[in-house]
C-alpha cells in the first residue's frame, strides 16, 4: 500500500493531457466525471483545461474573425491558438493534435499509439477547433497530429477531444478495475480486432427472455469458448471487414 506522499509524487508524475477550448467548463465537467475522473483522483493521469480566450487579441476577449477572401462564417485566430499551445507545452516534442473532420480516423491502433506516445512524453495537447475551423497559420507552426472521430462535422472540437481523452485514460495500466475491464472489449487483440459478444446480468429470466443456458453452467471452460464463438459470429455478420486471419490472428496476440 503506497503512503499519501507517495501518492502525492505519482500525481505530480502523472501524464497529463491538456485541452485547449472556448468551452472550458464543459471540458472540465466531462473529465470530473466518471472513469477519466477516478483516473485523476487515482493520480493515474493529469488534466489541463485551458481557455483559448485568455489569449485573444483584446480586451473583448476576440478569438476569431471573417475569412480572407470572404464566405460565411468566421476562422479562429492563429495567436490565441499558437500562443495557447505554447504556454502548455512542456515538452517540445509534445504531440500536438488538433481535433478536425479532415485527420486520420480515430480508431484502436492510433488510441494505442497515442497512449505510447503520451506515457513517453509525459503529455498531449488537444486543440478544440470552433467556428470554420482554425487559421492554416496555426496548423503550420504549431499542430503536428491532425485527428477525426468520423466522417461527419460536429459543431465544435470539445466532443472530440473528450473521445480521445476517455479512449487514452481507460487504456492507462490499473485505472480500470476488474468490474470494467478493458482486455476483451470490442478491437482488443484478445478479441481478434473484432467485436465482443453479448453480456447478461440478473434476472436469469426478464419479460420471458432467458440467459442462455452455459452461462449458468458454471463451467468457466465452455463460458469462455461460447463468448468466444458468439463475438466472432457477431463480427462475421455486424463487421467483417474487421475480420481477421489466423495468421494475424496469431502476430496481434504475440504483440
Ligand atoms: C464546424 S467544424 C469545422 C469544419 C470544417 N470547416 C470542415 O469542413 O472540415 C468546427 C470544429 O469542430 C471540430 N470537429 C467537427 N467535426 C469533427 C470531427 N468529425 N472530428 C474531429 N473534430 C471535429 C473541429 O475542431 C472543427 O474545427
Amino acid at each position: 500500500m503506497s503512503s499519501a506522499a507517495d501518492q502525492q509524487d505519482t500525481a505530480k508524475t502523472a501524464p497529463c493531457i491538456k485541452i485547449l477550448t472556448l468551452f472550458p467548463d464543459m471540458v472540465r465537467t466531462v473529465l470530473e466525471t466518471s472513469i477519466p475522473g477516478r483516473a485523476e483522483r487515482q493520480g493515474q493521469v493529469r488534466y489541463e483545461v485551458v481557455d483559448i480566450r485568455e489569449f485573444s487579441v483584446d480586451k473583448h476577449r476576440t478569438v476569431d474573425d471573417t475569412a480572407y477572401g470572404g464566405g460565411a462564417g468566421m476562422i479562429m485566430m492563429a495567436k490565441p491558438v499558437v500562443e495557447a499551445v505554447e504556454s502548455v507545452r512542456q515538452n517540445n516534442d509534445a504531440t500536438v493534435i488538433l481535433t478536425t473532420p479532415q485527420g486520420e480516423t480515430f480508431d484502436e491502433a492510433l488510441t494505442l499509439e497515442l497512449l505510447e506516445d503520451l506515457q513517453l512524453k509525459g503529455e498531449i495537447i488537444l486543440i478544440c477547433g470552433h467556428y470554420k475551423g482554425i487559421d492554416e497559420r496555426a496548423i503550420e507552426l504549431v499542430v503536428n497530429r491532425e485527428v477525426s472521430i468520423g466522417d461527419y462535422v460536429l459543431s465544435g472540437g470539445e466532443l472530440p477531444a473528450l473521445v480521445v481523452a476517455d479512449a487514452l485514460v481507460r487504456r492507462i495500466e490499473g485505472v480500470l478495475h476488474n468490474e470494467d475491464s478493458a482486455n476483451n472489449d470490442s478491437f482488443t487483440t484478445v478479441r481478434g480486432g473484432g467485436l465482443d459478444c453479448q453480456w447478461y446480468t440478473k434476472p436469469p429470466e426478464f419479460r420471458g427472455l432467458t440467459v442462455p443456458d452455459v452461462l449458468l453452467s458454471g463451467h468457466h471452460g465452455k463460458i469462455a469458448q461460447w463468448r468466444d464463438e458468439q463475438a466472432k459470429e457477431r463480427t462475421e455478420v455486424r463487421r467483417p471487414d474487421l475480420r481477421q486471419t489466423e495468421e494475424t490472428d496469431d502476430k496481434s496476440r504475440k504483440r
